[in-house]
Formats: C-alpha cells, structure tokens, sequence
C-alpha cells in the first residue's frame, strides 16, 4: 500500500520529529502532534520544506476525546506513529530507613501518557482504518507504537516506565495477531538508548546509545518488512531478556550496583 497519509504523536522532538523529517515528501500528508509550539512549528516547516502537506495539533495524548476527534477527522490514514513519550526514574531516598520512590503523580503521568496516551491514539486510529477500503496488497492501515528495552525488565530504577512500555508492547504484539486478518498491521519498537532530549541529561553511561537518524531507518525498514516487533540493539534485547529469567534476588542484586537507573541519576520529568 502507499503511505500518503501519516499521523505521528511526539512529533517536536527526537524520535517522533526524525521519523515526520523522514518522511517527509512530495505527495504525502502528515498529521503532526505535540504539546510545545515552537517545536512543533519547527518540524512542520522542516517538512513543508522537503515537500509534504502538514496539519498540526498541539495535544496532549491523554486527553481521549482530543485525540478520537483529530485521528477521526483525518478521515483516512496509511499509517500512525505514536511516538510521544515521558520516562522518569526513582528519587533518591529521603531518609536511611525510606526506599527509592517515584512520586504518585510521576507513576501516574507515566501510565497516563505511555501507556494511556498510546491507546488514545492507537485506538481510534483502528476504528478508522477497520472502516477503509484495503489496498491492492490487502492491507488498511498500519500502526505503530514505541516501546522500550525498559519494558522487557522489572527495572528497580524505572519501574512505572518499564511497566508501561511492557504494556504497550505486549497489547501491539499480541493484537496484531489478530488485526491482520483485517489488513491493519501493528508493530512495537523495543529499542534501547537513542540519543535523543529525553535522555540527553541522565547521569549515567547509556551502553548501545544509538544516534536517532540511525533508529529512523532501523524502524522504518522494520515497518517495510511488516515486522511485529522491531528490536534493536539485538544484544541489550537478548540480555535483558536473560536477565529477566534469573531469580528476582539475583537482578535485583545486579541491577542496584548499576550506576543506570540508580536513584536520581535521570532528570524529573515535566508533569504538566
Ligand atoms: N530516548 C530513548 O532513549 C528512548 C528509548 C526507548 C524508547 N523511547 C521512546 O521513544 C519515544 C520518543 O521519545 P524521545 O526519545 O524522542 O523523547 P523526546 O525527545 O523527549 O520526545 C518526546 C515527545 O513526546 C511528546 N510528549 C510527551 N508527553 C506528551 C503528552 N502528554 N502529550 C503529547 N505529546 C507528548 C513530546 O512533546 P512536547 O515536547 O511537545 O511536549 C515530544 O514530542 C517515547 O515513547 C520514548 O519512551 C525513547
């Protein structure tokens, strides 16, 4: 099928601002969302400038109405990003006898806007494409969600983030199963570090940080192959996955010693 109209969340920075550059032509509308102007402006013009038809939307993902109105009065989508996305880690503990927390509003703003914010975007979009004509190749629609490393651990420095995008991943994975019957394909990214504002102030090395150009491509060749899931790097996915199948004791012995995720080593997110 063509992709001559995309819908991208967390279009004005890293990730979501590549991909919407990316892809960016002559022939193709892209519906572009984000909360903060100037940027938002920024990507749009960059992409008028490569040739593309650009609406914007400054929004909040998890306001549910907002996003069903705009995703619906799109009227007809090839394919949906949802790019948009917080993390945030433990603070440090307030006294020798107090554990490492995140704060209640943190826990809930990262549910409401990684996990929440996805299926207020996703959601709708499956309503949308369900109701189109399937191209010559069988295929309505594509969607597609990130996820994260983070979301294949119980990372002790992480843990409503890891939680979150092992949600999102899971939901993709296992309802693409049964949307490509339909002709929708759902794809989950599990990537690990991109060097992107999110982690650009983080105290701590990030190993496999990878430059988010590189990302956009590996993404976008995974979303051309109709891959389920698109991993990258393979060898953090595969170690993460072992680490998860050792006894909690024993990750959890070396996931402290870690000097990523130790409380206070990732900026507090914005919870606006
Ligand atoms: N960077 C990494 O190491 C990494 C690793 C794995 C997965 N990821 C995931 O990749 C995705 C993109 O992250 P990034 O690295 O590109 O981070 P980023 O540069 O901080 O960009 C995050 C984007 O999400 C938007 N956003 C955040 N909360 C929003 C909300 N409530 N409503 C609407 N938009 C919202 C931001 O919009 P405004 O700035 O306009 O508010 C911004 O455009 C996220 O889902 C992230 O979890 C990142």
């Amino acid at each position: 099928m063509k992709h001559d109209r995309i819908l991208i969340t967390g279009a004005s920075s890293g990730l979501g601002r590549a991909l919407s550059l990316t892809l960016a032509r002559p022939g193709r509308t892209l519906w572009l969302g984000g909360r903060n102007p100037e940027r938002l402006n920024k990507t749009a013009s960059d992409c008028i400038s490569r040739g593309a038809a650009v609406h914007l939307n400054l929004c909040d993902v998890t306001d549910r109405p907002a996003l069903a109105d705009w995703v619906q009065g799109t009227r007809g989508l090839d394919m949906v990003l949802a790019c948009a996305g917080i993390t945030g880690g433990t603070r440090k503990p307030q006294g020798a006898d107090a554990p490492a927390t995140e704060s209640p509003a943190q826990i809930r703003r990262i549910f409401e806007t990684d996990l929440y914010g996805v299926l207020n975007t996703i959601l709708p979009a499956l309503e949308l494409m369900q109701g189109q004509p399937r191209a010559t190749d069988g295929l309505r629609g594509r969607i597609c969600a990130i996820s994260s490393v983070a979301g294949l651990v119980s990372f002790p420095g992480t843990p409503s983030y890891s939680a979150a995008k092992a949600a999102v991943d899971r939901f993709m994975v296992a309802t693409g199963g049964n949307t490509k019957k339909a002709g929708i394909l759902l794809s989950s990214v599990v990537c690990g570090f991109l060097d992107t504002p999110m982690v650009a102030r983080n105290t701590f090395p990030m190993p496999g940080l990878t430059d988010v150009n590189s990302a956009c491509r590996r993404i976008l060749r995974g979303l051309a192959r109709n891959e389920r899931r698109i991993t990258f790097p393979l060898w953090l996915a595969a170690g993460s996955r072992l680490m998860d199948l050792l006894p909690i004791k024993l990750a959890e012995a070396y996931y402290n010693n870690q000097p990523a995720g130790a409380p206070g080593s990732m900026p507090e997110p914005d919870l606006g």
